[in-house]
């Protein structure tokens, strides 16, 4: 069955934080296997790390991947392509750690953002590194919306601020569409520094102009359970905190990408 149903290009969303370990890859298999239960979803692997890969269990050795889609003289996407019980994806490559040197050419930034009609899918996530580099240009410049991914800790707060910055370099030329949707705080626990956490969040928010969501996403041991498992969360646990949590989330993004008009 085929489940496209927005009559529109692809809405693009990249998950990031130049802090690693916040939970960007996690949050990103959560939001596509639950998208993915209505909507046509891609994922695309973008860290040489290829965690995402790794957590959705699909083929890094064999298959084609990333990198042969960045490779400019590359034209059959399908071939890239792989499939997950709820949604598709692009594995990552662990050679494209050294993408500058891979693609000297500043051609390369737009690469991804020329192709994005090309895929038949509603939505595409984007899974990012945690480091500025070639890829996160090319990210950005395909994206429509960024969404920051923090825990409470002082690093990553300061990358969702920096996430800022970025924005207003990539849209002042190379995608003036990108747009900053939302902040997800992710492993929150009741805690007291968890909450202090959660107002210095809440003030940094305000002056960057972008608000965090009001759901967040709670500790949970599932989370890497449900990774030994080759799963999502919502996939291994059902029932689990993480995988209500990002049901209600997932409600609070698509509020957001409709009241922009996007759907
Ligand atoms: N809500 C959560 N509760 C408990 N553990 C979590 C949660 N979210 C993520 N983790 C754990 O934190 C670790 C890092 O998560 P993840 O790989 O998603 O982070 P990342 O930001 O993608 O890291 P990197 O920057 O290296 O790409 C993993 O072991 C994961 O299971
Ligand atoms: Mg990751």
């Amino acid at each position: 069955m085929d489940k496209r149903k927005l009559k529109c290009p692809p809405i693009v969303i990249m998950f990031t934080n130049n802090k690693g370990g916040c939970g960007k890859s996690s949050e990103c298999i959560e939001l596509a296997y639950l998208l993915g239960e209505k909507y046509k979803v891609l994922a695309i692997d973008m860290d040489p790390q290829c965690n995402f890969s790794l957590y959705s269990d699909v083929d890094l050795e064999n298959h084609k991947n990333i990198k042969h889609i960045l490779d400019v003289d590359f034209e059959n996407i399908e071939e890239c392509i792989q499939h997950t019980d709820n949604y598709d994806v692009i594995a990552g490559n662990r050679e494209l750690v050294n993408a500058t040197k891979l693609y000297p050419d500043s051609d390369e930034e737009y690469i991804l953002q020329e192709m994005i009609s090309e895929f038949d899918y509603d939505f595409i996530l984007l899974d990012s590194a945690p480091a500025q580099s070639l890829l996160s240009i090319i990210e950005y410049t395909a994206s429509d919306y960024v969404i920051g991914v923090t825990e409470c800790d002082d690093g990553s707060l300061l990358g969702i601020k920096n996430i800022r910055q970025d924005i207003k370099t990539i849209t002042r030329r190379r995608n003036p569409k990108l747009k900053y949707l939302g902040i997800i705080l992710n492993k929150y626990e009741n805690t007291n520094i968890n909450k202090l956490a959660e107002e210095q969040l809440n003030e940094m928010a305000e002056e960057i102009d972008c608000k965090p969501f009001k759901t967040k996403i709670r500790k949970s041991s599932k989370s890497s359970e449900a990774k030994l498992m080759r799963q999502s969360v919502s996939q291994y646990a059902k029932r689990n905190a993480i995988a209500l949590g990002n049901r209600e989330l997932l409600k609070e993004i698509i509020k957001r990408i409709r009241s922009d008009g996007r759907m």
